[in-house]
């Protein structure tokens, strides 16, 4: 089996290798790349050095099977259907492809069965809040959802090392460079571009891709989606009303039935679940405002279940499958 790990020097790629690395996926399976700035720089996996290489059209002559992307997603549009072509399989991290009708979008608990339906060779891992939300509200699905609001407070480092480099030069009283605002000591209620709906492209992600995974197309979904100066693990406040009564007991039981999903009595933070795999509910309690809703705060490792771990457990599934 021949890997390739394109973003290799990134935060996701980062993660990747040592999630890989955890897994005990052998050194002599992985190629690494990233682009020229990275290129020639060494990273230690099972005692070994790995060297990132630029990538580059060629790259891909090599044979993969598959090649985990998390490089941005004009480096995917660019690149991940050379290696289609070329017969790799590509795990997507970038939001390039994932609404495309023809690719599946997985969280691997949720709708891993899509898979099979697949007619390409691409396959997208979805938004890093949207795999934290989803996770719940699958757990929830039997209760019938009729609608669903989200609110983020998203860490920096869901925008890479240029979020934590800019949360520290702001801290350091610096100017942001990367941010519309300074991040530190501040929230920042604008997460990618606006659009001319008034919602933000990172919102929509997270509307459209809820409904895609949990394949529910007219389920009413919002969202509002928020910065704040936290350096890892994002939380999501999440209001969804039921179409009819439900125990709250229940839902508990529900919840915690669920593989990467646990409700805790405690409060919760960021801070409680950086480098942790599961997404922790803390604060579930009845809406009171509507006649059958709930409302919850799920707090997750962005980088690991809503990033890397997501991703290599859909690389995971790939070998079940070919076995
Ligand atoms: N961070 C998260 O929570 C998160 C969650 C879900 C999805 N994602 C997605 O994962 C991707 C990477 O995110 P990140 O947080 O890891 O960002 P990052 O820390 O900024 O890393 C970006 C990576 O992409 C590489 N890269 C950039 N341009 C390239 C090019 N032209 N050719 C080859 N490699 C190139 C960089 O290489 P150099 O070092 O050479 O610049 C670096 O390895 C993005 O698409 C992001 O949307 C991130």
């Amino acid at each position: 089996m021949k890997i390739a790990i394109v973003g290799a020097s990134g935060m996701v790629g980062r993660t990747f290798l040592s999630i890989l690395e955890e897994k005990g996926f052998s050194h002599r399976t992985l190629t690494l790349f990233a682009s020229s700035r990275s290129a020639g720089i060494s990273v230690k996996y099972q005692n070994h050095d790995l060297i990132i290489r630029e990538l580059n059209e060629k790259s891909f002559d090599e044979g993969f099977d598959i090649a985990l992307f998390s490089a941005g997603g004009s480096t995917s549009l660019k690149y991940a259907p050379i290696a289609e072509s070329k017969g790799c399989i590509v795990i997507d991290n970038s939001s390039a492809f994932r609404m495309d009708p023809k690719v599946p979008l997985i969280v691997p608990e949720v709708n891993a069965n899509e898979i099979k339906n697949m007619t390409g060779k691409i396959i997208a891992n979805p938004n890093c809040s949207t795999i934290q939300s989803v996770l719940i509200l699958n757990a929830l699905k039997e209760l019938n959802i009729k609608r669903v609001a989200y609110t983020t407070y998203q860490a920096v480092s869901g925008s890479g090392y240029q979020g934590i480099m800019d949360l520290e030069r702001t801290l350091n009283n610096e100017s942001p460079s990367y941010y519309p605002k300074p991040i530190a000591h501040n929230v920042i209620p604008l997460i990618d571009v606006l659009l001319e709906n008034g919602y933000s492209k990172e919102e929509v992600k997270m509307m459209e891709e809820t409904k895609k995974i949990l394949n529910l197309p007219n389920l009413k979904v919002s969202a509002t989606c928020v910065r704040v100066p936290v350096r890892n693990a994002h939380s999501v406040s999440i209001q969804c009303e039921f179409e009819k009564e439900f125990d709250i007991e229940y839902v508990k039981e529900l919840l915690n039935a669920h593989p990467f999903v646990k409700v805790s009595e405690e409060i919760i933070t960021p801070r409680d679940v950086s480098g942790h795999d599961i997404a922790m509910v803390t604060r579930l309690r009845r809406d009171l405002s509507v006649d059958y809703g709930l409302h919850c705060f799920v707090v997750a490792d962005n980088i690991r279940k809503g990033a890397a771990l997501n991703a290599i457990q859909i690389l995971e599934l790939l070998f079940e499958r070919s076995n």
